[in-house]
């Protein structure tokens, strides 16, 4: 199916094709004659979906400073939970993880050795020298944003620090090799890198992922991926990059009670930072941290 190059672009922009994404087009084919990895079509963002995005991710980071000001000892997971149900409504939004298949809470909250996904309760109480991973996510206007960050409540063990300075530097290794048509496992590649340098371990089973106009949509991001390899990176997609790190082994294991829980198997702490990112011509926006 050729697209005359004088006709109206298929985009929708009005312009002519030769104009507008004719360039892009060709770019890609030559990858794909190349044997790379190709985006599917309905992630590339156009610059509309892009600025629903970017508005929905100001309000994830809005909860998120949020919930920065008013963490503190003594205080239950239950109410972080009810600061970002409060704060997400009153900024227009809904909390995405709330009845998000089954989750009955409006965020994560993950405690020490809980890896991800803990749900918050009345019972669970922050205390001195903990480690938590406040996970957030917002729907606003239809459109998805998605990120997380660690705190670190009163005097923490040294040890605990370092793990939590660690995975954010990951975060931030990993950005340093996001560019457009560069590729998806450069990313995990330097997330392992920098935690293994560091005598750590990188959760293999949970991932970053697609977002935007849905809360997880594809590609699926490894934290433990190859250098140049897996799917290109094409300007207009939407990913988050969000490592887990241990201290022990990287096994997990989940709750089986609640079915959402994930603990490290040996039962050291584990942190996790959580960029949003969408891909540009000449490197990447970060949407949300
Ligand atoms: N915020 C998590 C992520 O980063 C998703 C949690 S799903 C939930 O992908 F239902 F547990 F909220
Ligand atoms: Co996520």
């Amino acid at each position: 199916m050729k697209i005359e190059r004088n006709a109206p672009c298929p985009c929708g922009s009005g312009k002519k094709y030769k104009l507008c994404h004719a360039a892009f087009d060709d770019k890609i084919k030559k990858y794909e004659r190349e044997g790379c990895v190709l985006p599917p079509r309905d992630i590339i963002k156009t610059p509309e979906q892009l600025e629903g995005i970017r508005e929905s991710a100001k309000i994830n980071i809005a909860v998120l400073d949020y919930v920065a000001e008013n963490i503190r000892e003594g205080m239950s997971t239950e109410e972080i939970d009810k600061l970002v149900y409060e704060k997400t409504i009153e900024l227009g939004g809904i909390p995405a993880p709330l009845n998000y298949e089954g989750y009955p809470k409006s965020v994560c909250t993950s405690i020490n050795d809980v890896v991800c996904h803990g749900i918050p309760s009345e019972d669970e109480i922050l205390e001195e020298g903990d480690i938590v991973n406040v996970d957030i996510s917002t729907i606003y206007n239809g459109y998805y944003s998605d990120s997380s960050r660690m705190f670190m409540i009163g005097e923490v063990h040294e040890e605990m620090k370092r793990l939590v300075d660690v995975t954010k530097e990951c975060v931030e290794k990993a950005l340093e090799q996001v560019r457009p048509w560069g590729f998806l496992g450069d990313i995990g590649q330097a997330i392992n890198d920098h935690a293994k340098a560091n005598g750590y371990t990188v959760v293999r089973e949970i991932g970053g992922h697609g977002i935007g106009l849905e809360f997880h949509e594809e590609p699926w991001v490894s934290h433990v991926g190859t250098k140049g390899t897996g799917m290109l990176l094409v300007p207009g997609m939407v990913i988050t990059i969000e490592p887990m790190v241990n201290m022990g082994d990287a096994e997990v294991c989940i709750d089986e009670e609640d079915d959402w829980t994930v603990f490290t198997a040996d039962g050291y702490p584990s942190a996790q930072w959580e960029v949003m990112i969408a891909i540009t011509e000449d490197g990447y926006e970060l949407l949300a941290y």
